[in-house]
């Protein structure tokens, strides 16, 4: 019988389908990501699991693979898969399956509830009622740039870029430009994306220089970690806001808290950050100026469902099948 680890509980879609076929399946309950390292009640368990639904907070590296010799699926309850290890997943044959596209809608509107959230400062101004800081209609009060009509620059023009990318072109009317990746990826992008948007591919030094929004939703990669630094920082107008929904790490976080700090930039709003949870005390916390959610960019009940549902069938495929529905690794995929 095949035995099932998943990381912590998901839609219980997942759990049922993988019972349907017989297999074993446990779900850890714990706060914290999947280390064998310290705990033996873990070690024991992965000894001879052969499949594990993980979450993008679990890193998933040769060191990890060394705890689980029958392993023969890892199913990532996420599409970004900058948390897994693919080269050392490959080369001990293991299958790799992801989330993509179910996801794409719910996280597209967090991205924009994110960006009215700290342009119109909806945080802070829900805040004032509920602790009595509010004392009636304000003229002056909670003052922030709208979105309409406004340049907004999208770094990650892929799936949730590009619903983005429709939903403030026809929800806003805006100019939505992206920076040049080179002929070939332009090229690519170009005969992806609706010609209605009026998509502007700017080269690096004309991009930055008036936009209203910079927008993250690129992946976590060689080319993108700390891709928003001092130098790209200094290049924005001081009337910019920056929102994150890819991953923390696009972003040089002390470089980010100085431009705050300086106003060099309007406002940042993120989903995601380095670490999660960012601690309490951590600097970027005390500036009015910084608005940050816990990695919610997925969580509609739409989208996890159909995310648990994919996880279980990547693994029932993939036991069944050695494919899945969905890889990061082309060749793995049904
Ligand atoms: P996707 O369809 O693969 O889109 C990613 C896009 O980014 C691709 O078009 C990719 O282009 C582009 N890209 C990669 N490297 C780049 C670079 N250096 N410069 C500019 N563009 C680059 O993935 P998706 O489904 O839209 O998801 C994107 C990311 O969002 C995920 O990887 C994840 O990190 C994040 N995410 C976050 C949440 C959340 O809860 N906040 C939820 C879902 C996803 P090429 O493929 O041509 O390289
Ligand atoms: C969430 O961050 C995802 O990558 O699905």
């Amino acid at each position: 019988m095949h035995k099932v680890l998943i990381s912590k509980e998901i839609p219980a879609i997942a759990e049922n389908l993988l019972k349907n076929e017989g297999y074993l399946v446990t779900t850890l309950n714990s706060d914290v990501s999947l280390s064998p390292v310290n705990n033996s009640y873990l070690k024991q368990e992965l000894a001879n699991t052969d499949a594990i639904i993980s979450l993008l907070s679990d890193q998933i590296d040769q060191e990890f693979l060394n705890h689980v010799p029958n392993l023969k699926v890892i199913s990532n309850f996420a599409v970004g898969v900058n948390n897994l290890d693919l080269k050392s997943l490959a080369a001990n044959n293991i299958l790799v399956g992801h989330t993509p596209g179910v996801l794409t809608e719910a996280t597209a509107e967090l991205t924009l509830g994110l960006m009215l959230m700290t342009s119109r400062n909806l945080y802070r101004a829900s805040l004032d009622v509920y602790e009595g800081r509010w004392k009636g209609f304000e003229p002056l009060g909670h003052l922030g740039p709208g979105l309409f009509g406004k340049n907004f620059g999208i770094l990650g023009l892929g799936r949730i870029g590009i619903k983005l990318a429709e939903m403030l072109k026809f929800g806003f009317q805006g100019n939505i430009s992206t920076i040049s990746r080179g002929e070939h990826k332009d090229h690519n992008l170009k005969s992806t994306i609706n010609p209605a948007i009026n998509l502007q591919i700017k080269n690096h030094d004309d991009f930055f220089s008036d936009l209203d929004f910079l927008i993250l939703t690129a992946p976590l990669n060689f080319e993108t970690k700390n891709w928003l630094n001092s130098e790209r920082l200094q290049k924005l107008p001081a009337k910019c806001i920056v929102i994150n929904t890819g991953r923390g790490e696009l972003v040089d976080q002390e470089a980010l808290y100085l431009a705050l700090k300086n106003k060099k930039i309007w406002a940042f709003g993120t989903d995601v950050t380095t670490p999660e949870p960012l601690p309490t005390n951590h600097p970027l916390l005390t500036l009015s100026n910084y608005t940050v959610l816990p990695h919610i960019g997925s969580a509609s009940i739409e989208a996890r469902t159909k995310m648990a549902e994919i996880c279980a069938k990547n693994i029932i495929l993939g036991l069944k099948e050695k494919k899945v529905l969905h890889s990061p690794i082309p060749e793995q995929q049904i």
